[in-house]
């Protein structure tokens, strides 16, 4: 029995969808724990490809549950939507349970997430205007709408009247916004009700109840670790709590069941919106790692926005590896490097302003803007990869880059992917079963 985190180590899309479905083999119990419909997960089964926004993203193998949890935040109408998508496609929707703690995201959310964007200018957030922000926002002021309250008319009735007055104050005023009718949500959103009310349940009983049978729960994080709210690059970050303590808070259980937590990479980095990335290459290699044309291109799944794409950061890499707690890394998208004469790792930031050299992610954010990267070069390996299914048969160079990233951040690659589907996979050493990682002694504590 293993309870499993999955997280995304970098700056969202990192393949957590690939290896979510992959592990999902193994869980009785798929669930996400944060973040809406922004998320874009990609699974690619034989010739199927499957992009999932809210649900997650072990749905495709028969029999799992799939739980939407408390720390999430639901648009219905998309919800309704991406389930019509996976019933045409054969797939059952009775194993999908939504929390009804879970928030709701209104039109009205939608309208001031894209009008504060707007209004910010050059220092615009790059959101996926899905209404992320002012959804929490409302959850966090106490003033939200949560499932439960879709399933009851009244209640919902009681707290549009009183919230649709004050947004549309700020829609109008600040944004010259039309206004919202308060009777029209109220028809829309009691239908989409009605629809799910046969998701909705407390799903924090239901996954205690799996663990006493000691099912297998598997976590699913949406976004990055360096989009988290508390501990991402702020303000270029979600809303929500995609490291892996979020898994907790976002669906009710407590950290002792957490048994493993895996971080996800890919072999690069990307970025879609706003915000700093050291890494960045504006020119031909980033156009390499992009991969235009590719069913596996560098572009986002939700807004369609190229990604911004870079080298790897170690510095970042090291992060991620602290604030969740990784006990293991999943290395995808190595393939993607396998025409590029040389690769560079950066191991390291200087500070522009000083020259100083920083190992870890500076803990003043306004310093993080003015890093600059150190680069180590690793030959190329010039061979396609796709077809590897273990360790030892990778390229040397490979290896050797592999084992670098591993070495640095302290922590253990146990699964390489070299491609979107689920036999593109190198195992080197199980993930959920292998041996616990073990903190390096520091030298000096
Ligand atoms: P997520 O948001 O973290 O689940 O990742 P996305 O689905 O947004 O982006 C990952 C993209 O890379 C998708 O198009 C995947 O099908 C694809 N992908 C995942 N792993 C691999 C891999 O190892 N190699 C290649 N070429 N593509 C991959
Ligand atoms: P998955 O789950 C990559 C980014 C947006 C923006 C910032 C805030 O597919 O990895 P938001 O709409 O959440 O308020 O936008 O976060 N962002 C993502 N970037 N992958 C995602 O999800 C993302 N979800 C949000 O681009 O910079
Ligand atoms: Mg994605």
């Amino acid at each position: 029995m293993a309870n499993v985190v999955v997280v995304g180590a970098q700056f969202g899309d990192e393949g957590k969808a690939k290896v979510t479905d992959l592990l999902a083999n193994n869980a009785d119990i798929v669930v996400r724990y944060q973040g809406g419909a922004n998320a874009g997960h990609t699974v690619v089964v034989g010739d199927e490809t499957y992009k999932f926004h809210l649900i997650p993203s072990g749905i495709l193998y028969p029999g799992k549950i799939c739980v939407l949890g408390p720390g999430m935040v639901i648009d219905p109408k998309a919800f309704i939507k991406e389930v019509k998508g996976l019933t045409d496609r054969g797939l059952d929707d009775s194993r999908l349970k939504v929390s009804s703690s879970a928030h709701v995201t209104m039109p009205y959310h939608m309208a001031l997430d894209a009008a504060e964007e707007e209004s910010r200018g050059d220092n615009k957030i790059g959101t996926t205007k899905r209404g992320i922000g002012p959804t929490y926002a409302d959850k966090c002021a106490r003033s939200g709408i949560r499932m439960e309250d879709l399933l009851d008319r009244e209640v919902l009735k009681e707290k549009l009247d009183w919230m649709v007055p004050r947004k549309n104050v700020l829609l109008e005023r600040m944004y010259n916004h039309p206004p919202f009718d308060a009777a029209a949500i109220l028809e829309e959103y009691a239908e989409y009700g009605r629809q799910m009310s046969k998701y909705v349940c407390d799903t924090s009983q239901l996954i205690f109840n799996a663990v006493r049978e000691k099912k297998n729960i598997l976590f699913e994080g949406a976004q990055g670790t360096m989009l988290d709210l508390d501990h991402g690059s702020y303000p270029y970050v979600t809303s929500s709590s995609p490291s892996a303590g979020g898994a907790c808070t976002g669906t009710g259980v407590g950290p002792t069941i957490i048994d493993r937590v895996i971080g996800i990479s890919k072999a690069y980095m990307t970025r879609v919106g706003e915000g700093p990335f050291p890494t960045e290459q504006d020119g031909d290699i980033g156009e390499m790692l992009r991969q235009t044309g590719k069913a596996w291109a560098e572009v986002g799944v939700t807004t369609g926005r190229p990604r911004r794409c870079g080298w790897f950061d170690t510095v970042i890499g090291r992060y991620s590896v602290r604030v969740n707690g990784l006990d293991c890394l999943a290395i995808t998208k190595l393939d993607v490097l396998d025409e590029f004469d040389e690769i560079q790792i950066c191991v390291a930031y200087r500070d522009k302003t000083d020259g100083t050299i920083h190992k870890e992610l500076p803990s003043m954010f306004s310093k993080f803007k003015q890093m600059e990267p150190i680069y180590k070069s690793f030959p190329g390996w010039k061979k396609p990869t796709y077809k590897i299914k273990n360790y030892k048969e990778l390229p040397a160079e490979a290896r050797r880059y592999l084992d670098f990233i591993a070495e640095e951040l302290d922590c253990p690659v146990a699964i390489v992917s070299v491609g979107p589907t689920r036999d593109k996979t190198v195992v080197i050493e199980d993930p959920i079963h292998g041996p616990k990682r073990v903190l390096t002694q520091a030298v000096n504590p």
